[in-house]
């Protein structure tokens, strides 16, 4: 096959989707690899790196879009990549179809076969989507770390304190990926760290191995609102999935926060935990509220670039190299997590919930390709 690898194009967005090692493992099963020149600059890949392992390095998209079979890519595909999409080609990226009407009909419309990674579902669990949660959530401290600085509009507290000065407060709302990233961090930091969550049996997993410093609680209205009081940075990390994150704080809770305090809405590319959360961008990442700092970027692993394309990369690869040795059709068939990746074939849609959100009819993957 001919996998292409094209340059990502979205504002602010840094990771490329393969490896060198990748393009090794798929070169030496003989397949070609088309990469456009400069694709790895943002993580600190060079072309050379590329083609000392075999690849084609091409200028522009063009090539790519116009030969490959398969094109791997990091985010969904903007506007001006859309007619360069050709009928048949596989894309394999993030699309986040149910956000977006315009890129749905443009892709039913290409013919394409659109595998999401987002989709891709193994022993119920979502391992592409994982790696850029343990992202998202170490770098939330990282962040709040930043924020709280008095030149950054916060209260000018330094996570850990010193000796004789109380460190932070840090509240982590959601236990999960993201939640439990953001914990481990904030405890190495020396903070004084609370995490919540409503499902009894995660709280038992993280009571079991979080470090002392680190208090495991019932996450209802009222801890909540006590936790605000206390808190010097608060991290939103909740998910329910398929649906609007809850809005677990109110604008009017703000008023129980310390001016200067920081909220990282990590949950905000599901539409945020907090009432006054709304999306920004790395280039004006926060915004004030009440006095408190909101930062709420959608893209948060985009900025850690060359981290979160290894984190990515080791992941999809194995599925990378799937699609390619055996072609969609044997692919599904054979691996039932690139089944459930698959949620546009060629002019129909094969993801229920794509489907069920757009009011599209839509027919599963095998039945298409029978
Ligand atoms: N902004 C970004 O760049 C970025 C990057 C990665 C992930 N995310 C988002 O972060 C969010 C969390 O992702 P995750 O991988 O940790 O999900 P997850 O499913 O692993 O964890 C979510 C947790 O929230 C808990 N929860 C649900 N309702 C709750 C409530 N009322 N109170 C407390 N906890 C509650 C669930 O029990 C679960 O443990 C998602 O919205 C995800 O899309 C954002």
């Amino acid at each position: 096959m001919i996998v292409g690898v094209p340059k990502e194009i979205k504002r602010d967005e840094y990771r490329v989707a393969i490896l060198p090692v990748g393009v090794e493992e798929l070169v030496q099963r003989g397949h070609q690899v088309l990469i456009q020149r400069g694709a790895g600059i943002g993580s600190g890949i060079r072309d050379e790196d590329y083609a000392r392992h075999g690849a084609e390095i091409v200028d522009g998209p063009d090539p790519i879009f116009a030969q490959a079979d398969l094109v791997v890519k990091v985010k969904e595909p903007l506007a001006e990549e859309w007619p360069k999409i050709r009928a048949g080609q596989i894309l394999f990226t993030y699309f986040h179809f149910a956000s977006s009407r315009e890129l749905t009909d443009a892709m039913l419309q290409s013919g394409a076969v659109c595998v999401a990674y987002e989709t891709l579902e193994e022993n119920g669990r979502l391992p592409l989507l994982t790696p850029m949660s343990e992202v998202a959530g170490r770098m939330s401290i990282q962040e709040g770390a930043k924020y709280l600085e008095r030149p950054q509009m916060g209260r000018g507290i330094l996570l850990g304190g010193v000796p004789g000065v109380a460190p932070a407060h840090i509240t982590i709302l959601g236990g999960g990926v993201v939640g439990a990233n953001a914990a481990r961090i904030a405890a190495g930091f020396q903070a004084d760290v609370a995490i919540l969550d409503i499902n009894m049996d995660r709280l038992r997993e993280l009571d079991n191995y979080m470090p002392a410093n680190v208090n495991v609680l019932f996450s209802d209205r009222h801890t909540i609102r006590e936790q605000l009081q206390l808190a010097d940075l608060v991290v939103g990390a909740v998910l329910i999935p398929g649906a609007k994150a809850p809005h677990l704080i109110r604008r009017d809770d703000l008023k129980l926060m310390k001016p200067g305090s920081v909220i990282i809405d990590v949950a905000i590319d599901q539409g945020g935990s907090v009432e006054t959360s709304r999306p920004t961008t790395h280039s004006e990442p926060t915004f004030i509220e009440e006095g408190v700092v909101h930062y709420c970027v959608t893209n948060m692993p985009g900025a850690v670039g060359r981290t979160s394309t290894f984190a990515l990369c080791n992941v999809t690869l194995p599925w990378v190299i799937r699609l390619a040795d055996v072609g969609i059709e044997t692919a599904v068939r054979k691996y039932p997590p690139l089944a459930a990746a698959v949620n546009i074939y060629r002019n129909e849609v094969t993801n229920a919930a794509v489907g069920d959100t757009f009011g599209l009819p839509h027919r599963s993957v095998l039945e298409l390709t029978s």
